[in-house]
């Protein structure tokens, strides 16, 4: 194993930079705000035969996949008892039935070359949907220039996952300018604050006995996490599961208090030996309702008690985004940790670029780009 304070042994193995980039996640968010407030979103966009008008939203539909999508989960669980309007989240080829043109659509792909995301694309301008797209280039952004839809051009040349502030952020600068949220700007800008602080408790510098990401990703070694959220911590869980996958090259799943204790607390019945391989991880607030607060300590005594491990993130901050960005944030340093203790690269995604690269002989962006065309 490598150890986590030779910092040497860590930049080298982590050739494409991801722990100095998120190092730089406060001064991202602000970036990424002041480019959502500056983009220009006119009040009514003509292309071809199709009107746009941008007015206020029915319904706020996030349209996407992987990295680039897992933001408009965590909207919709921070924002869940705040919102008037719902948030739909759209993984796969298409949209809805339902998403027309009431709805405001933000398609998001970092690369802009995902194909399921392009098709939703192609749908959203098709129904008539207060479009706008956020990506670093690809068909997305070409698309974009050919049809007048407002595009975010975010700054390239990264992973998705890493470039997370760039793709979350800049929804809530749109909640705000469409008028269905209000100070989430002034919560964003306390969340870049926060992690300016705990970029430096958490950073390669900061030795393991100080650190808790280093901590937690020795702990994980040799496990398979589980790893468990509730209310504005839901999709974080999922978040981090994603992260184990991608960055640390493991198998890592994910659920919730309370749908896990209506279902997967039988499968802890399995008996010791079988579970062992799994460690739990719990992301936990001290604002966690009491009767969540109950559930997660009984299924502690009565399930987890199984795994190698029951480990604890604790969120930070005082608002709901805050303590979600905060667990994040943590969770994120802990899977790059855990690829490099096991000297793997957290950047290279080889399965993913491969089984891109399988589908390509299907052509869809390229019928997208084609048919999008045809509707102009
Ligand atoms: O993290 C990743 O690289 C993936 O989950 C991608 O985000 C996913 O494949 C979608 O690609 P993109 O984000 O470029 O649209």
């Amino acid at each position: 194993m490598v150890s986590l304070d030779d910092l040497e042994a860590l930049r080298k193995i982590d050739e494409h930079g991801m722990l100095d980039f998120y190092m730089r996640w406060p001064e991202a968010i602000r970036e990424a705000l002041e480019m959502a407030e500056a983009l220009d979103i006119p009040d009514e966009l003509r292309t071809g035969e199709i009107t746009i008008r941008y007015g206020r939203p029915e319904l706020l539909a996030v349209a996407g996949m992987g990295g680039s999508i897992i933001g408009g989960d965590i909207l919709s669980d921070v924002l869940w008892d705040e919102l008037d309007v719902p948030i739909q989240v759209c993984r796969g080829y298409g949209l809805p039935a339902w998403v027309g043109p009431g709805a405001l659509v933000v398609v998001v792909s970092y690369s802009g070359n995902t194909e399921e995301t392009l098709v939703a694309f192609y749908e959203a301008l098709r129904r008539g949907c207060m479009v706008i797209a956020i990506t670093s280039g690809g068909y997305l952004a070409k698309l974009c220039t050919r049809t007048g839809v407002p595009l975010l051009s975010v700054p390239g040349g990264r992973a998705t996952r890493m470039s997370f502030p760039y793709l979350f952020f800049p929804l809530l600068v749109f909640l705000e300018r469409f008028e269905l949220a209000r100070g989430l700007r002034q919560r964003a800008e306390r969340t870049a604050e926060l992690l300016s602080s705990m970029a430096k408790e958490l950073g390669p510098e900061r030795p393991v006995e100080e650190n808790e990401a280093k901590k937690l990703a020795l702990e994980l070694v040799g496990t398979v996490p589980l790893v468990y959220g509730f209310k504005w911590l839901r999709s974080v869980a999922y978040r981090l599961k994603t992260q184990f996958n991608e960055n640390s090259k493991i198998p890592s799943f994910s659920n919730w208090f309370p749908a896990m204790n209506h279902h997967e607390i039988v499968g802890w019945e399995a008996g010791e030996a079988f579970l062992k391989v799994f460690s739990a991880l719990l992301l936990r607030s001290r604002g966690e309702p009491p009767e969540i607060r109950r559930r997660i300590e009984l299924t502690k005594e009565m399930a987890l008690d199984k795994a190698s491990k029951i480990l604890e993130i604790w969120a930070k901050g005082s608002s709901k985004l805050e303590e979600a960005i905060s667990a994040l944030y943590i969770g994120d340093m802990v899977s790059i940790y855990l690829a490099l203790t096991r000297g793997v690269d957290p950047y290279r995604t080889k399965s993913i670029e491969a089984l891109k690269a399988g589908m390509a002989e299907l052509r869809v962006a390229e019928r997208v780009e084609k048919a999008v065309g045809e509707l102009i």
